[in-house]
């Protein structure tokens, strides 16, 4: 019995919706939990398949996990064993490698396979593994399964990554703070993520400085305590919500949404006819007359426009007047949603790493299949813009990111449920 998600289309969107905690910075800071000796409390967690994939990775690594209302505390104290991760989990998602460095500094060695996650193009961790080895880990490779130990241990190191990847910038941050001497990780990721990652780290007594920039030093602490943090709000829903305003219509005010992780994403949307206040936490998105071409916009490393953000953007720029395109400079397939479009009657072609784009002036339901999370909320986002109804499968994909997509914009006014074949 599939399940699927139908939607409506045609209706806008009003009301008001509160972001929950950033997915990308709940997934790394569940796995520094793991390096702690005490207990941590995370206190907003949203209930999505992948936090429940790290709870089973961290349960299998001997900490002890306990839901407590929207909170999740998890406790470190026994944590232990050989260090093999479980392989379902491993390749449920990519987050799965945040678990380099904290099992190997709780355990001595990591054994795991490839992780998995959304198929954005060859996604390798050439870098996590090279500043690991730098800082005297060992690998090895028996065909996709990985082996990491440190038999000395792990040691500071001075380091430059060859790009600015968020993962392995927080796998090294993971890796430094309990590595004996100085660490310095030039041309590290800059995302609000790490620097979120970095206030938990130091709330639990690791000594950290610069996270957030490309230049971080990290002295290294005999052991991490544990302590109660609460996320940054999720500036990808908060891109997606203001993407479905765009494409539906309507007014909607986003709470717990600081405006400058959203700014990149709200200039592209104001630029096709959308307009946007900000003030303290919120921010208010609105669309009233018809959205007109943007012309060539590309995504970058924070503080640029998200490459997470693309796909949603696109969507509401089917119905643009004139010509847009979107061309994401992080992965190399982040536009397989462009088939889900063109089913519902948009103009969009796929060119090497960016859609491009002719408005047209209807789209219509229809028949569609997410191929990956952010791929799968732009289709909802499009359907939102179609005249009659769209069912949206593939909602797997979703989940492991907002939820229910479909409760968020249903209360906010759309037609939209999840039903079952
Ligand atoms: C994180 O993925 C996010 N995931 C992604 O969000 C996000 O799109 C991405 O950062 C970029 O902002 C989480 O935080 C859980 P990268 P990550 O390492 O760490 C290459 C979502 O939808 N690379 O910054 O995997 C890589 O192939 C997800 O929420 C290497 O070559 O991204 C890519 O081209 C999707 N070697 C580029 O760097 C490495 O060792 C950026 O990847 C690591 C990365």
């Amino acid at each position: 019995m599939a399940e699927y998600m139908v939607i409506r289309g045609g209706r806008p969107l009003e009301g008001t919706a509160r972001l929950p905690a950033a997915k990308n910075s709940v997934l790394p800071l569940l796995a520094a939990a793991l390096l702690c000796k005490g207990e941590s409390v995370l206190t907003q967690v949203p209930r999505l398949s992948d936090v429940e994939q790290s709870v089973a990775i961290l349960t299998a690594l001997g900490c002890r996990c306990q839901w407590r209302g929207r909170g999740l505390a998890v406790d470190g104290a026994e944590a232990g064993g050989d260090g093999a991760l479980p392989e379902g989990p491993v390749r449920a998602m990519r987050s799965s490698v945040f678990y380099l460095a904290p099992a190997l500094h709780r355990c001595g060695r990591v054994q795991m396979p490839m992780p998995g996650g959304c198929k954005l193009g060859p996604r390798p961790i050439d870098i996590h593994l090279d500043g690991l080895v730098k800082m005297g880990a060992r690998v090895q490779w028996q065909g996709e399964s990985l082996t990491v130990t440190a038999p000395g241990g792990l040691h500071g190191v001075d380091y430059s990554l060859r790009l600015p990847s968020v993962g392995a910038t927080e796998t090294l941050l993971m890796a430094a703070v309990l590595a004996p001497g100085q660490t310095v990780l030039r041309g590290a990721a800059a995302e609000p993520e790490i620097a979120d990652l970095a206030a938990f780290l130091t709330a639990c007594g690791a000594r950290i400085r610069g996270a957030g920039t490309p230049l971080v030093q990290v002295e290294g602490v005999e052991a991490l305590t544990g302590a109660t943090h609460t996320p940054i709000p999720d500036r990808i829903v908060a891109a997606t919500l203001a993407a479905a305003v765009a494409s539906a219509g309507g007014r909607v005010k986003l709470l717990g949404c600081p405006f400058e992780p959203l700014a990149p994403t709200l200039e592209i949307l104001c630029r096709a006819g959308c307009t946007a206040e900000h003030g303290g936490n919120t921010v208010t998105v609105s669309r009233e007359g018809p959205l007109k071409g943007v012309g060539r916009v590309y995504t970058g490393v924070y503080p640029a426009f998200s490459t997470d953000a693309a796909p949603v953007v696109a969507a509401a720029l089917l119905t643009a007047a004139g010509h847009s395109a979107v061309e994401d400079t992080v992965f190399e397939n982040r536009f397989a949603c462009a088939e889900g479009f063109s089913a519902l009657g948009g103009r969009a072609v796929r060119c090497g790493r960016a859609l491009e784009i002719e408005g047209v002036a209807r789209l219509s339901g229809a028949d569609l299949r997410a191929q990956d999370l952010r791929g799968g909320a732009a289709l909802a986002v499009a359907a939102l813009a179609a005249e009659g109804e769209s069912r949206l499968f593939g909602l797997a994909h979703i989940r492991r990111g907002y939820g229910d997509l479909a409760g968020i914009l249903r209360a906010l006014g759309a037609d939209a449920a999840c039903r079952r074949e």
